[in-house]
């Protein structure tokens, strides 16, 4: 029996309370193509309470003016100048204490100005080599303890992906931040989360009983899960080279799309209950062992990487992954999961194909059944939705069965896609919501699992694939689930 106890902890909490947010990186791409952008959506939803204060802190030298007109892409807005009122900027180096001093003062002020301590939101938007520097001179500065009550029960941060680079750092991220924060201050950013779709999982898996009973090893003869993009590295080519797409996107964004699937029912629809249920669906991936990843996992790089800016031209670095693993579950012992991502590809989307096991059932022997039986898609992006491959008798006199698509979408089912993915993650930070981020020992185990890649990598003398751009990624890539029987749905 399904039974989830609403507990819907958070979930719609209306934001009222002033806030000041302090970005650090604020003038890199994701504070400029996703962080700013979503802040003044929620602004022109009417959905930031009327007081807040953005601070960007950034190296190079700009005026609140001049820092308000550097995100032409949503400047032109009508709404802009009301919102740039409430942008102020603070230069700085990252690891100097100077630009600290000078933004200590300037909270002060903000709390001066509305008469009460307002709660400080760091979010660190920086390259992951920046935050031990950020995060000393909060302490050395007492940025971190907020508005001078010597505890920092007023103030927040925010990290975004990849924490760490493997799991040695992560642990040690880990223990600087408890140095400094309580566990409910942290908010480790994996901006899928906050995705509608992968959300929707949720509501799609245990609020509609007819999926439960099937999901499983039972039904389920495997599971696929694509995530590919059309785009290269762009202008972020030094930041990518040095982490390598398995770090910047599977250790996180595809795990979160594994997990989604994978995991049980939560006991309560609670921050907690939720997040108990993520971290042990990661654990329970059977890792690839270092041995095993020259036959489980294919590692690319897309022709031209090496000539794009800020890379090295020697680099070993891969901007494609195909894996194969297994998980330690009850309910998928011995169900492969194929996952394949990367950059440069023929389209952007993301997918996860739940494929069932195709039985031909006795009536239908002597016709024959399409060889392709049941598949449930999930659809993350973009034209987010769900569709179900079923079997139909094909119309006319004669008995034939073909396979054809039952579509649900999002845009046409509701005339939206819903919230934007940064919109969701800033609000849940800003409310003070933990549900949708992760916790250290969901992060662990991923990196546990990202590791032995890596080990496997550097032990082996295991070759980096190069692959077209516009292609699907290497062949080996389809080597990899073709020498199982199956092949990528496209
Ligand atoms: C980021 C990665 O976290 O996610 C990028 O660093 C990637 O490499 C991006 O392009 C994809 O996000 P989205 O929301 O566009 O799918």
């Amino acid at each position: 029996m399904l039974l989830v106890t609403c507990n819907v902890e958070f979930y719609n909490v209306i934001m009222d309370s002033p806030f000041v947010f302090i970005l650090f990186g604020a003038t890199g791409d994701l504070a400029k193509n996703k962080l700013i952008p979503a802040l003044f959506t929620l602004f022109t939803k009417k959905e930031l309470p009327q007081d807040f204060f953005i601070f960007g802190f950034s190296r190079r030298e700009m005026t609140d003016e001049e820092f308000g007109e550097f995100f032409p892409e949503v400047s032109a807005h009508p709404a802009w100048q009301d919102f740039a009122t409430h942008l102020h900027y603070q230069q700085g180096l990252f690891d100097e204490e100077k630009g600290y001093i000078e933004l200590v003062e300037k909270l002060k002020s903000c709390d001066e100005k509305l008469g009460a301590c307002i709660t400080r939101i760091f979010y660190l938007a920086t390259p992951p080599s920046n935050y031990d520097a950020i995060l000393q001179n909060l302490i050395n500065t007492k940025l971190s303890e907020g508005c001078g009550q010597g505890s920092s029960k007023w103030t927040r941060i925010a990290i975004e992906k990849p924490f760490g680079k493997d799991l040695a750092t992560a642990k040690a991220l880990d223990s600087t931040l408890a140095t400094i924060f309580e566990e409910r201050q942290i908010f480790r950013v994996d901006h899928y989360l906050g995705k509608e779709t992968i959300q929707n999982l949720l509501v799609f898996r245990f609020a509609n009983g007819i999926f439960d009973p099937i999901w499983n090893k039972e039904y389920i003869d495997h599971v696929q899960i694509t995530w590919s993009e059309e785009k290269g590295v762009g202008t972020r080519g030094s930041f990518f080279d040095g982490v390598g797409l398995l770090r910047d996107t599977a250790q996180n964004h595809l795990m979160q799309l594994y997990a989604a699937i994978a995991m049980e029912m939560p006991k309560s629809f609670s921050k907690e209950g939720v997040r108990d249920v993520r971290a042990a669906a990661i654990k329970d991936i059977i890792p690839i062992e270092p041995e095993q990843v020259g036959e489980r996992v294919v590692r690319g790089q897309y022709d031209g990487y090496r000539e794009e800016k800020n890379v090295d031209p020697n680099s070993s670095t891969e901007t494609f992954v195909a894996l194969k693993f297994f998980v330690n579950s009850e309910r998928f012992r011995d169900v492969p999961f194929y996952m394949r991502a990367g950059k440069k590809l023929a389209k952007s989307e993301t997918t996860i194909s739940l494929v069932f096991r195709q039985t031909c059932h006795i009536l239908f022997k002597e016709i024959g059944c399409p060889e392709d039986g049941n598949v449930l898609t999930i659809r993350i992006q973009p034209n987010e939705g769900i569709s179900l491959r079923i079997i139909a008798k094909t119309p006319g006199s004669h008995l034939a069965l073909q396979p054809t698509e039952m579509h649900f979408n999002y845009k046409e089912q509701f005339g939206t896609q819903g919230t934007g993915a940064y919109e969701k993650v800033l609000t849940d930070i800003i409310t003070g919501d933990q549900m949708l981020f992760n916790r250290s020992d969901e992060l662990e185990a991923s990196w546990t699992f990202i590791e032995k890649i890596t080990k496997g990598w550097e032990n082996s003398e295991s070759k980096i694939i190069t692959y077209e751009q516009e292609s699907n990624g290497p062949k080996e890539a389809d080597e990899l689930i073709e020498k199982d029987g199956k092949k990528w749905i496209e």
